[in-house]
């Protein structure tokens, strides 16, 4: 049994910060940004807001437009690398919030692939007969881990996510096939070394600025656009498809070089890849729920449609999703 998502929502800070206001905090420019990343604002938090408030909204969203009642849902599956704190999950404060008394659910941590992750977890709960509704959101608040000293990173991410609701189809539609990966030994690349067992919060830590996202930008580079394209073409060619055949590509939001270069190996021409980095950044687990929304309520994706997600991130960790979209 396959599942199918039959209601997409987003949802994102109303502060907005923009490439100029960059240029107050580090030694940047806005058109540094714009040349090498595609980026032009993101969205950013408040001081009183954290991933959950982000997730509840979108859950909310999601509730009305699938014209579902929470006690329907039987599990919630949040991909972060974020949540509001290391325990209670940022699922259980979703359930608490929305009043799910009948789910269950967990936090994921897949870095930028939390939500394709997520979605192949909650596709395969589906698939087991014994779930009907499951609601997975990625969401990331990246500014709680960036620092604004390092130019190398604080550029590119954002605030926000978004989600689906995932149910059985008993056509050949919906996630018709997905291929996932990890390399640990890309580890060091891209890690917040410091919160965890490993490193503790200490004054020093603190001090030492551990608690904050580090990158290796150009060796993370060279393997997003190899990861993302590689598992992409792989992914095609297994379903006897070409590019053409892609109704809408649908890559993570790291930065624009790296999704023009994916989408060029795959044969997927220009037209058919969502591009919203220039909105909002790099929202880690939240990129690609964002655009699956916002390509959805701009009728950029019709029944029988074939859209192609992609994503790599932090661990290494990246994948494709294959959907054949079917709605209701
Ligand atoms: C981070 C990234 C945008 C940097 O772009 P790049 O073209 O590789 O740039 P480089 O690192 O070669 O830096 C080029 C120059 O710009 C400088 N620079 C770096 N960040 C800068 C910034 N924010 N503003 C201005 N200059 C900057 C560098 O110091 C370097 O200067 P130098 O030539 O004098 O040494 C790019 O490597 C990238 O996007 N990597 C992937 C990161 C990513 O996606 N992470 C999340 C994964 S999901």
């Amino acid at each position: 049994m396959n599942a199918k998502i039959t209601a997409t929502a987003h949802s994102t800070p109303k502060n907005v910060m923009t490439n100029l206001d960059l240029e107050k905090l580090v030694d940047t420019t806005d058109d540094w940004i714009r040349s090498r990343t595609g980026i032009v604002q993101r969205h950013i938090v408040s001081e009183d807001e954290a991933s959950s408030d982000i997730s509840t909204r979108i859950a909310t969203s999601l509730l009305e437009k699938g014209g579902i009642s929470a006690n329907d849902i039987d599990l919630i599956i949040i991909g972060t690398v974020t949540p509001d704190h290391f325990t209670p999950s940022t699922a259980a404060l979703v359930q608490k919030n929305i009043g799910a008394k009948n789910a269950w659910g967990f936090d994921l941590s897949a870095a930028c692939s939390g939500f394709l992750y997520g979605l192949e977890t909650g596709a395969n709960f589906i698939a087991s007969g014994r779930h009907k509704k499951v609601m997975v959101i990625g969401v990331d608040t990246m500014t709680s881990i960036l620092d604004f000293q390092d130019r190398d990173t604080c550029v590119i991410f954002g605030d926000g996510g978004g989600g689906v609701i995932l149910e059985p189809t008993l056509g050949k539609t919906g996630i018709v096939d997905s291929i996932l990966h990890m390399d640990g030994s890309g580890g060091d690349y891209l890690i917040m070394p410091g919160g965890g067992s490993r490193i503790p919060a200490t004054l020093k830590s603190v001090d030492d600025r551990q608690h904050y996202i580090k990158q290796d930008g150009k060796t993370v580079f060279k393997y997003a656009v190899k990861g993302m394209a590689d598992v992409s073409e792989r992914i095609l060619s297994r379903n006897d498809l070409t590019g053409d055949d892609i109704a809408l590509f649908i890559p993570h939001q790291a930065n624009k070089r790296i999704i023009d270069s994916a989408a060029q190996r795959c044969g997927i021409s220009e037209e058919k890849v969502l591009i919203n980095i220039d909105q909002y950044g790099n929202t880690t687990a939240g990129t690609i729920p964002i655009a699956l929304n916002e390509a959805f309520s701009d009728n950029r994706i019709k029944d029988g449609d074939y859209v192609l997600l992609a994503s790599f991130g932090a661990g290494f960790t990246w994948g494709s999703i294959l959907i054949k979209w079917e709605s209701k």
